[in-house]
């Protein structure tokens, strides 16, 4: 039976500036948070950086001609703050040009661009006077999106302002798995709130700029489920997962509060962190955050079963085998223990759960995006699998096309029962630098081959074509 997808829903792949373009310190770009983090002895799986990744800075036509040749509808990728604006200051017109000619191009091949405003690469000079754990972070971040929007603001249409604000705040100052690779509670706080100001500020100037753009922001979930739904503790775990992944950014965004629960939770463990935290969120914070907006990203990976006491067996870690000392990444985190059920497992441990992801997509669009007037869209949906390339000289990776199937069905499994969905995004188009894992990890459907930047089109970006083309699973 053919499943066929909604007349306007979009298709696409999507990809981050630091993961890609290469070119680091070209044509007046200087060093994000991570070029230096991933300088760091033993921050980053082989000690692997970006300085060329897909060197997708120089060869941008060929690859939206391979973009084109798939079918893709739209193209999400994210622009760099140090190429454009260089250590957070004056506007680098190098950097700039560049973006409008990727767009250019984008547009020429008839395929929409979807920009994402910051997907992780802050001016490591910002960061050295507190990156987002300082206020004066959003002043300079609406500079940036300004000289953005006053490049692209005639070509683009569709803006992003931050690519997962969870990673960007607590996986990174307090997790310490991202740049800048810190530990602290306290900042972990401070940079989610800030982030979020960035956010909403920044959809207000946008929209007083020109009405007509289409604003919103791409939030990572999990979907956090109790191994014992009769068991107080492994309830309570789940709940605390939830808060502190999925309603700490999406409660203030659509209904100007930060989780009351989650705050007490924190405090329990670390008051003087929270008090530096409501000490950050001044009045009116929570209104500019609260910005209605048109579209919400979706990204989602795996979810989690979780359980209040350490289970006999622990699953796997999903994290990169780093060597620096980090913490988890949640604030309260005692009392939450991973927990095996038997789901096949990616490449890096992450487990393979479509139906959670159309469970996820019900929740977002019954409690936050219908009543807010919000549509949303998949923007991040991928695996990494351990390709080999074969003596014909294909990527038969059966895994990741069945992988993209099964997802594309839990999205349509959404659609039809009423979620107003309208796209979706593999993450990745290509296999690119995955952060602290390095290059250690494929997500493409397109192989990249790193000595020569041959790109070739696994058996999964062949089958995505195919079911872009027929419209229907
Ligand atoms: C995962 C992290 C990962 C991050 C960025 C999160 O969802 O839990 O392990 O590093 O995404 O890819
Ligand atoms: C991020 C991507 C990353 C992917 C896989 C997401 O969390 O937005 O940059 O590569 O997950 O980890």
């Amino acid at each position: 039976m053919t499943r066929p997808f909604p007349k306007d829903f979009l298709f696409g792949a999507a990809t981050a500036a630091y993961q890609i373009e290469g070119a680091a310190f070209e044509d007046g770009r200087t060093a994000s948070i991570w070029d230096a983090f991933s300088r760091v002895p033993g921050a980053v799986i082989g000690g692997d950086n970006g300085d060329v990744a897909c060197d997708h800075y120089h060869r941008y036509p060929q690859d939206v001609a391979l973009m084109k040749e798939l079918g893709l509808q739209t193209y999400r990728f994210s622009t760099s703050w140090s190429r454009v604006r260089p250590d957070g200051g004056a506007v680098n017109k190098q950097g700039v040009d560049f973006y409008k000619r990727l767009v250019d191009e984008l547009l020429g091949a008839g395929i929409l661009p979807w920009l994402t405003l910051y997907h992780w690469d802050m001016p490591q000079a910002l960061q050295e006077v507190g990156g987002w754990t300082n206020r004066d972070t959003v002043e300079r971040f609406l500079e940036y999106a300004g000289t953005m929007h006053d490049a692209l603001g005639d070509r683009v249409n569709v803006w992003t302002t931050l690519n997962e604000p969870w990673c960007a705040s607590f996986l990174s100052y307090t997790g310490g798995e991202h740049a800048p690779g810190h530990t602290s509670v306290a900042e972990g706080l401070l940079a989610s709130h800030h982030l979020l100001l960035a956010h909403g500020a920044t959809v207000r100037e946008l929209r007083s700029r020109d009405s007509s753009l289409n604003l919103g922001i791409t939030l990572n979930h999990t979907v956090a489920d109790p191994a014992d739904p009769q068991n107080p503790a492994d309830v309570d775990a789940a709940r605390r997962v939830d808060g502190q992944f999925n309603r700490w950014f999406l409660d203030p965004i659509y209904r100007a509060e930060y989780p009351a629960d989650i705050v007490e939770d924190v405090r329990a463990v670390d008051a003087a962190a929270v008090r530096r935290f409501e000490e950050a969120v001044h009045d009116g914070d929570l209104a500019t955050i609260a910005q209605p907006i048109d579209t919400q990203g979706v990204n989602y990976y795996h979810g989690d079963l979780v359980a209040g006491e350490a289970p006999a067996s622990s699953p796997p870690s999903g994290g990169p085998a780093t060597t620096r000392p980090g913490r988890s990444p949640y604030p309260s985190d005692a009392g939450i223990h991973a927990v095996e059920r038997g789901l096949p497992r990616t490449a890096q441990n992450w487990e393979v759960q479509p139906e959670g992801l159309t469970r996820l997509l019900h929740r977002v669009w019954d409690e936050y995006a219908q009543p807010a007037g919000t549509v949303l869209y998949m923007t991040e949906n991928g695996a990494a699998y351990d390709d080999v390339v074969s003596v014909d000289g294909r990527v038969h990776d059966a895994d990741r096309a069945e992988f993209l199937r099964l997802h594309l069905g839990a999205v349509l499994d959404a659609a039809e029962a009423g979620v107003d969905v309208r796209g979706y995004f593999y993450w990745s188009l290509f296999d690119n630098y995955e952060w602290a894992w390095g290059y250690d990890k494929r997500f493409g459907i397109v192989r990249v081959d790193y000595d020569t930047q041959e790109r070739t089109v696994k058996d999964s970006g062949r089958e995505y074509a195919r079911i872009i083309a027929a419209r229907a699973l």
